[in-house]
């Protein structure tokens, strides 16, 4: 199976989570591309959509979905994402599209909270993809020597700015043993707004998509 069937099948397979009346956030990316694609036959299910990006929301309102504002929405029920990497753990990295910050605090804000991915994105251990960090443009040099420190190598992302006005350095060949350690400590440089690591408020249920099967990983696992 080619990796966009892959991604529509689990992207599908997460509609059976969206119960009437929910309120959803919608995350970024070409997995949840599909999902939002095949929103407009689910609409009146919602009650409203919260989106994590400028790009899922240009998309969402081309199909005609009216995206709300998080401040005025409150806790969201479900939220569904993709992610780059993906432990057992249910622990994640995220930001390769850029979008991380919001990602994390629709993420933070929701009840539910769904990651979909093809099995090519399973790891043992996070930190072969490079880990994205979003960064305030005048820290970002004190912060890659911080980084250094830490036996991490920073890149800073070419012609990038995020949603939010801000840069992106990828950590390549960092050590992310303990991933809740790691995003605690990153977190705490000055400077830094996010750090792609998402395992102090990991995925609630991990589905994946294998080559004739969607396996379903919980935190009851
Ligand atoms: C964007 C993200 C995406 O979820 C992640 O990059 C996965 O994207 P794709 O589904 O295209 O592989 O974190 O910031």
């Amino acid at each position: 199976m080619n990796p966009d069937s892959k991604k529509l099948k689990v992207a599908k397979s997460s509609l059976d989570y969206i119960e009437h009346d929910c309120v959803l956030g919608v995350g970024t990316g070409s997995t949840v591309n599909f999902l939002i694609d095949l929103l407009p036959d689910l609409i009146n299910k919602i009650q409203a959509v919260v989106s994590s990006s400028d790009e899922s929301t240009k998309r969402l309102e081309a199909h005609g979905i009216e995206v709300s504002n998080l401040n005025n929405i409150g806790n969201i029920d479900l939220y569904i994402d993709g992610a780059d990497e993906a432990t057992k753990n249910l622990h994640l990295i995220k930001g390769g599209g850029g979008a991380l910050t919001r990602e994390k605090i629709l993420a933070a804000n929701a009840k539910e909270f769904i990651c979909i991915v093809d099995d090519s994105k399973i790891v043992d251990r996070l930190g072969k993809f490079p880990l994205p960090i979003e960064v305030l443009p005048m820290a970002q040099s004190y912060i890659a020597r911080e980084i250094v420190k830490m036996k991490g190598q920073p890149i800073l992302r070419e012609n990038f700015i995020t949603d939010n006005g801000n840069h992106i350095l990828d950590i390549h060949n960092l050590d992310i043993t303990n991933p809740i350690e790691t995003e605690t400590i990153i977190n705490q440089i000055p400077g830094v707004i996010t750090v792609g690591i998402f395992a102090r408020r990991p995925a609630d249920i991990l589905l994946i998509a294998e080559e004739n099967t969607i396996k379903i990983i919980t935190d009851k696992d």
